[in-house]
């Protein structure tokens, strides 16, 4: 079975194919970048509704599959900007009744951790989920991917690119400072702030902008900022793995990148015996072909929806949906 996925939850879009062995036979992707300040879903929109016909193209091309060929069209239903996520919607409904085969709308954070199942040969993980808007520690528990913390503010990747936004390190500023932070070595004193479960990001924001008034360097809140909220992270996801004593770690998201959070989380799992799992940096960061994968389990497991079903859904919760495809 031939599955053609499209991801648009923000600021990329995104299409892959799959077929049942597993095998992503293509990924191709366009990300919008703004000429200047922040994200604008409206303008995010208009680039995807601009490249999503030669994104389909491209990754069909790429595949060697003509469009006829595809058997079930998925795309992420949410969670995710409203503009965005209809502009995929759209495209996948108009896909699936101009070729007359079954569509699906999925859980672009559930598409996540089954795309790192898949590639990383994990078999049930607690999944560290850090990217751009989302900030989640999820693990499977009784026919649902259970939210076990998760940020009370916004998602690590927003932090760290509207702080460097407003430092003038410009758009999409995680890699940026992962670079400065190799080069700083004074651990600042930030807001470390874990409450539960749960942890919150805004402090650092404010606080990293008085240092730098303060004077310290870049490379010191960099590298100040990475240790304080991977630090945190760390602390969630291992409380999480005693909680419900699981002994394999996925990171997934945009973040997962990051070569420093990797090291903290490996070190954590080791120390309590546990193994981590990160997937190739293609399907960290949004891509189509994992929507495309979480579709095809879906449909194999019995899963269907009518085109009335495919209403977006901008709050669409992890544990909203329950795993039909797992024991
Ligand atoms: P989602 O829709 O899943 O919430 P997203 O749309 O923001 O996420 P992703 O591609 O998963 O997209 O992640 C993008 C985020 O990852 C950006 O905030 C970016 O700054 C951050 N990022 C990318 N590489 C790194 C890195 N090396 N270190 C830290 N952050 C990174
Ligand atoms: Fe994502």
């Amino acid at each position: 079975m031939i599955t053609l996925g499209i991801e648009g939850t923000a600021h990329t879009l995104g299409v892959g194919i799959v077929d049942s062995e597993k095998k992503v036979l293509s990924n191709v992707l366009d990300m919008y970048k703004p000429p200047e300040g922040g994200l604008h879903p409206r303008e995010a929109a208009n680039h995807h509704a601009d490249v999503v016909a030669d994104i389909i193209t491209r990754s069909c091309n790429e595949a060697g599959v003509s469009l006829h060929e595809v058997d079930l069209i998925s795309f992420s239903m949410g969670p995710g900007l409203g503009p965005c996520l209809r502009v995929a919607a759209t495209a996948a409904r108009s896909l699936s009744c101009r070729l007359d085969v079954p569509i699906l709308g999925v859980n672009h954070c559930i598409a996540h951790i089954e795309i790192g199942n898949a590639t990383t040969g994990c078999h049930d993980p607690c999944l560290l989920y850090a990217s751009g808007g989302n900030t989640q520690i999820i693990a499977y528990s009784d026919k649902r991917y259970r939210i076990f913390g998760e940020t009370q503010d916004v998602g690590i990747g927003n932090m760290l690119d509207k702080l460097g936004r407003d430092l003038g390190l410009g758009f999409y500023a995680g890699p940026v400072f992962e670079k400065l932070a190799k080069e700083g070595d004074k651990l600042l004193e930030l807001p470390y702030s874990v409450k539960g479960m749960d942890i919150s990001f805004s402090g650092i924001m404010t606080a990293a902008l008085a240092l730098k008034k303060r004077g310290c360097s870049l490379e010191d809140i960099a590298f100040s900022i990475q240790e304080t909220a991977f630090g945190m992270l760390a602390e969630v996801t291992e409380r999480a793995m005693a909680h419900v004593g699981k002994d394999e770690v996925l990171l997934g998201g945009g973040v997962a990148q990051n070569m420093r959070l990797k090291e903290m989380i490996k070190v954590m799992a080791e120390e309590r015996g546990a193994k981590m799992f990160c997937p190739d940096r293609r399907f960290c960061m949004d891509n189509g072909a994992m929507i495309a994968w979480l579709g095809n389990i879906m449909y194999n497991s019995g899963v269907r929806m009518d085109i009335e079903d495919t209403l977006i859904r901008q709050r669409f919760r992890t544990d909203d949906v329950e795993v039909t495809w797992r024991d």
